[in-house]
């Protein structure tokens, strides 16, 4: 039976990059999520896109000589194609130029039109356009030879034009903002952010321009035809569109999914989502999310990984090495999510070695090998439960110790959980010598006893390492003979002590995860 439901949201992506380590680790974090949570009892929304309206994407498709739409189609297949390179099962999957969120951003912005919400103005001030955001002077910087700078990317800002736009009253909002996030101390998170963009707000909130009238590549708003929505007050709304926002066939769906557990963020987009957007919902009388979720940056030698600072790896190249798995492992367990991280192939090689080669592949590999040796392949028979064994009572906390992480988002947390039974059945195994036992009859039942013990170990710990690492925990059931791991709705109970069944055939199989080199990996394909 299904505990609810369960939604949330990446970005979605502006098309002028193709996907890098950086847009993938959100949707790598927003996978594991939706995956667990599956697993977990709950009905998932899980909503992705692409961001193809705008000023910057028109420049860049007139850059390549392209057709705005023309651009944008050729964009798609590089963002699905990655994300089923790294097995993301997203629900719905939202192009903005999709007639169906042009529905959504008309029928939005006409309702707050028809509620009073928008008029009619000029705004002179600056615009950095590869954020797509406006700044006043005074928030602005200045590079060495005195140029006005974004504040946020550091690259030149242009004036506004002084041309007539529609703006959303976004200063009407400062009082409803501060007493949400009083009401809603989880709204922002983490906690630092949070105080950021309280300060942020107590400072005064300006209008917001929604519309543009200098360009035609956006929806037209349907109260003024010449107009078109600001990127920002289109891009928004894709996350309902993703949930069937306004399309009848998908009521029912809209009803369950909406307001969203989380919005997953950058911590360069928060004001958008933790201020603009709140404000948006709260004039169209639409509940909000329960947490924006910003994550830090990656970084590579202490800059920011980006396309235009050249230094952004793709992670195709990373997988070449690694394989999707360890990839996945590697950004979610060693990054603290919420924290800058720096990345490097040097400590992804030793985070691959040390947890998966040496401990979790390790680990399976000398347990499935002995089950082969000493019981012919099969698992064999389970011991008194109540007899002397350490594993149990780890795996018996470990749902609810693993649960709590993953539910507050914390994945470094949830797999410490599952890594701490890993090394404690390495150990077990090493202090049962299982090769002496087999050596005297009598210790026939004890060698019994830890080979059950250790195999069951091993399949509670695949349950919870497949939402990290889905083919490697698919893999080992498969050698355990247990059947599809994507069909368990109900980890608590299937992670119950004893669910392996004696005389279930072992299959021992190639290494999980064979040792690598740092000296020899070959990136000269790059
Ligand atoms: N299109 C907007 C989002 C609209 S959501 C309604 C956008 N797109 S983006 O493609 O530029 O960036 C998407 C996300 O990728 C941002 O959250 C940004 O923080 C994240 N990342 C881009 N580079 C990054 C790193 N190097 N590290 C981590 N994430 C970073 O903004």
């Amino acid at each position: 039976m299904s505990k609810g439901s369960y939604s949330f949201t990446t970005p979605i992506y502006y098309v002028n990059a193709r996907p890098h380590l950086g847009t993938a680790y959100t949707t790598v974090a927003a996978d594991t999520v939706a995956r667990y949570q599956r697993m977990n009892g709950y009905d998932v929304a899980f909503v992705t896109g692409l961001d193809e309206h705008g000023q910057k994407i028109a420049e860049t498709a007139e850059i390549n000589n392209m057709a705005p739409l023309a651009w944008c189609d050729s964009m798609e297949p590089p963002f699905r194609e990655a994300w089923d390179m790294l097995n993301i099962t997203y629900t719905d999957f939202v192009r903005t130029t999709e007639p169906r969120h042009a529905k959504t951003v008309q029928k939005f912005w006409n309702d707050l039109y028809e509620k009073g919400f928008l008029y009619k103005g000029v705004y002179e001030g600056w615009y950095c356009l590869p954020d797509e955001t406006s700044y006043a002077e005074s928030d602005l910087e200045k590079d060495e030879e005195g140029t006005l700078i974004c504040p946020e990317c550091k690259r030149p800002v242009q004036k506004t034009s002084t041309e007539e736009n529609w703006f959303f009253k976004l200063s009407d909002f400062q009082d409803k903002l501060l007493a949400f996030y009083e009401e809603n101390p989880h709204f922002i998170r983490p906690e630092t952010r949070r105080n950021e963009i309280v300060s942020f707000v107590s400072r005064g909130l300006k209008d917001l321009s929604i519309s543009r009238s200098t360009f035609d590549w956006g929806v037209p708003l349907p109260f003024d035809e010449g107009h078109v929505a600001y990127v920002w007050a289109d891009a928004l709304l894709a996350y309902i569109t993703g949930i069937g926002y306004g399309n009848p066939d998908r009521a029912t769906e809209f009803d369950a999914f909406w307001p969203m557990q989380y919005h997953f963020v950058g911590k360069d987009i928060l004001r958008f989502h933790c201020v603009i957007w709140p404000a948006m919902l709260m004039a169209a009388g639409l509940p909000i999310a329960n947490t924006v979720f910003a994550h830090g940056f990656l970084l590579t030698k202490g800059e920011k990984m980006s396309k235009s600072k050249g230094n952004a790896l793709s992670p195709a190249d990373l997988i070449s090495v690694f394989g999707v798995d360890a990839y996945r492992y590697y950004f979610m367990s060693d990054v603290q999510f919420g924290n800058d991280g720096s990345i490097s192939l040097e400590r992804m090689v030793q985070v691959y070695n040390a947890d998966l080669a040496n401990t979790w592949g390790n680990l399976c590999s000398r347990v499935f090998n002995m089950t082969g040796k000493y019981f012919e392949g099969k698992v064999p028979l389970a011991p008194d439960f109540a007899a002397d064994n350490p594993l149990k009572e780890i795996a018996d906390s470990l749902y609810e110790e693993y649960d709590a992480c993953l539910g507050l988002v914390d994945f470094t947390g949830a797999v410490n959980a599952v890594q701490k039974l890993a090394s404690r059945v390495n150990l077990y195994v090493e202090d049962s010598a299982p090769w002496n036992l087999a050596k005297k009859e009598e210790d026939a039942p004890a060698l019994a006893a830890v080979i059950y013990n250790a195999l069951e170990a091993i399949r509670i710990i695949a349950l919870f390492m497949a939402p990290f690492m889905p083919n490697t925990s698919a893999e080992v059931f498969r050698r355990l003979n247990l059947g599809d791991i994507t069909a368990v709705t109900d980890i608590e109970t299937a992670c119950t002590w004893g669910g392996l069944l004696a005389n279930n055939t072992v299959e021992t199989g190639e290494a999980l995860f064979p040792r690598l080199d740092v000296e020899a990996i070959d990136f000269s394909a790059e």
